[in-house]
């Protein structure tokens, strides 16, 4: 009879023990000899599934336009202050990634978790936006700083678009365009955002490719999967930003008083 000494750690998801290493069973050989893509690594180590191509390639798709949204927004001004202090490429890219959060990029399970629930008890988009209001919570994956309703962000249009010709189902996607159409009819700023986009279309490929069970789906949402899409994808922009700065020869960046208001 085996005795099985206690072990301190469990894991599921890659194994490195053999010859070559696995992700989610699958040998590293397979995954070159197939050309897998970052879509599919990202589904077998996260998903711990192979997922059908148009799956695979709509996360890439996520990380492409999610790459970078230039130098002005939270994580590229800090990672470029950070650079321009002299620090390392980790802290810059760190210091970069600190800000996605509910207002920055990390909307994303947020506005699963709250369109999901919404759509399936049926709320109309005026219930679910006043609801929202009436608790006192800005409705996640809805405003941006810059694009209105009139200056919409073709990322999303993109996302949209690619859903719409390969998806079996968009029915949340049609439901954050209904609740979209209605902020907008209250304020210009209030347009479907990138995590807004991006977590109502994830719901749709976890309902709609037939690979989760209801069960996964709800645990994948309450243990918040998504944002981590935006932070995979920003890093790239923001080791970019990291270069950029040194190749440059950047000083020490400090801001100017006339910025700033000096008050009491
Ligand atoms: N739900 C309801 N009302 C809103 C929302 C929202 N999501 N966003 C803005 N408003 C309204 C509010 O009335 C707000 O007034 P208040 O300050 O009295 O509450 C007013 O619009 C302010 O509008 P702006 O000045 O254009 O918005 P601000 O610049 O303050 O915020 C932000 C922009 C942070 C994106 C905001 O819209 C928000 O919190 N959205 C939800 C979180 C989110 O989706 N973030 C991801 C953005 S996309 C990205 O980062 C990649
Ligand atoms: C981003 O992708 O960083 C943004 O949508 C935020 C912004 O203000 O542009």
């Amino acid at each position: 009879r085996k005795v099985r000494a206690p072990t301190h750690i469990i894991s599921t998801i890659s194994d490195d023990r053999g010859e070559e290493p696995c992700y989610a069973g699958v040998p590293m050989s397979s995954i070159v000899e197939r050309g897998y893509g970052v879509g599919d690594v990202i589904s077998l180590l996260w998903f711990k599934r192979s997922l059908p191509r148009y799956c695979t390639h709509f996360i890439e798709i996520c990380i492409m336009l999610c790459a970078d949204h230039g130098p002005c927004v939270s994580g590229a001004h800090n990672t470029i202050v950070t650079a321009r202090a002299g620090k390392d490429l980790v802290s810059s890219l760190v210091s970069g990634l600190l800000t996605i959060g509910p207002r920055f990029g990390g909307a994303i399970d947020d506005a699963a978790r709250y369109f999901k629930d919404a759509y399936d008890r049926g709320l109309t988009p005026y219930e679910f936006v006043e609801g929202m209001k009436k608790k006192g919570i800005r409705v996640p994956g809805i405003g941006h700083r810059i694009k209105r309703g009139d200056n919409r962000d073709k990322r999303v249009e993109l996302l949209q678009r690619f859903a719409r010709t390969h998806f079996p189902s968009v029915k949340y996607m049609e439901y954050a365009i209904q609740v979209e159409t209605y902020t907008l009819s209250k304020a210009n700023n209030l347009v479907l955002n990138v995590d807004g986009a991006i977590g109502s279309l994830f719901l749709d490929l976890l309902a709609g490719s037939g690979m989760f069970s209801k069960q996964e789906i709800d645990e994948i949402v309450e243990i918040g999967y998504l944002n981590g899409l935006f932070v995979l994808a920003r890093s790239i922009g923001l080791i970019g930003h990291t270069f950029d700065q040194k190749r440059l020869k950047q000083p020490l960046y400090r801001h100017p008083w006339e910025d700033v208001l000096y008050t009491k």
